[in-house]
């Protein structure tokens, strides 16, 4: 098993790493317990769901919806992607940070906090009180798509408010590194990243799910999510978020993790070259199951090994030679 080979280990934002892996926010529910799962299946770190200050119950279920297409000849249907919306359910700071300090006492592979919030201020005091559990690196989510009804548009279609934010978590965050998430739903992502980059952030994430899309339930002639429209994830966004990392490395030096799409080492090759130097991997877990992370290092390894590169980091950004 290639797990913690030194061909695959790295350092995120000074964090060490034992794989570019990354478990990303949301996907797998919120305990410590399923965080826990994934960090002894594969994950080089791995992602809290995205907490506010006070719980939220999130939106009625179904949350999800798996997305088939036809595919060969005969049109046989399959999962091509993830429709969710899952409203950002979580058991608030207090409860989150105690879920940390769980995971922490029993896992050593790093754990990144996601925090949101429903203005500036929120962000901040989330990430003091998360700050407590000593999570390795903040991510902040100013991208979700599925709360607009609430919320309005995300923040991450505006670089202004988007600063803003960055500015008021890092001075939250204890010195912890901080990652924006961004989407790409903003009028330029390289004004974006400029902007992160210019607030003080250490990392940038790219990219949250995209849409909203639709998905009607033909039978039942109603559309299936509760909330109607949902974001979509899955292997049917990967050339977006190749597309964001690429434009994201030509305009800040800033570590991105790449994250949308990765179902396979293809998929991970490809924001790897475009510029990611860590990879988040959320749907695949739904379509792949659990060992999905670990098929993914396993074909890292063997491409490394058929190209003679004796490391990961050495084929970061490599498209753009
Ligand atoms: C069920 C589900 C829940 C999610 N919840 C969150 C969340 O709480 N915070 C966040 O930043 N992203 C959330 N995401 C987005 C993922 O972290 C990721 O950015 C996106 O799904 C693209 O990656 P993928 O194609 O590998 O899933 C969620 C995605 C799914 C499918």
């Amino acid at each position: 098993l290639s797990i913690g080979a030194s061909s695959l280990a790295l350092q995120f934002c000074g964090v060490p790493f034992a794989n570019p892996l990354v478990l990303a926010s949301g996907v797998l529910g919120v305990s410590s317990s399923s965080l826990g799962f994934v960090a002894t299946h594969g994950a080089g770190a791995v992602t809290t769901k995205s907490c506010s200050l006070l719980p939220r119950p999130g939106h009625p279920t179904p949350v999800v919806a798996i997305v088939e297409g036809p595919v060969g000849e005969r049109g046989e249907r399959r999962p091509i992607g993830l429709l969710n919306a899952v409203g950002l359910s979580n058991p608030g700071a207090v409860a989150m940070a105690a879920e940390i300090r769980a995971y922490r006492e029993r896992f050593q592979v790093p754990v990144i906090a996601s925090v949101f919030g429903a203005h500036p201020g929120e962000f901040a005091e989330v990430t003091a009180i998360l700050a407590e559990a000593a999570p390795d690196l903040f991510e902040v989510n100013v991208s979700c798509p599925n709360v607009s009804a609430e919320f309005g548009e995300p923040f991450a279609a505006d670089p202004v408010a988007t600063a803003a934010i960055t500015r008021r978590v890092k001075d939250a965050s204890r010195g912890i590194p901080v990652a924006v998430k961004i989407s790409i739903h903003c009028p330029s992502l390289a004004v974006m990243a400029k902007s992160c980059a210019d607030a003080g952030a250490d990392a940038i994430t790219a990219i949250n799910t995209v849409g909203p899309g639709l998905h009607i339930d033909v039978h039942h002639e109603r559309p299936v999510l509760s909330n109607v429209t949902g974001g979509l994830s899955g292997p049917a966004v990967l050339p977006l978020a190749v597309r964001a990392v690429w434009e994201i490395r030509k305009a800040v030096s800033l570590p991105i993790l790449g994250t949308g799409g990765v179902a396979d080492a293809d998929g991970a090759l490809q924001l790897i070259l475009a510029g990611a130097s860590a990879i988040g991997v959320g749907t695949a877990f739904w379509l792949r199951g659990e060992n999905v992370l670990i098929e993914i290092a396993e074909g890292l390894d063997r491409h490394l090994a058929e190209t003679g590169r004796s490391s990961i980091s050495e084929l970061v950004g490599a498209a753009h030679a």
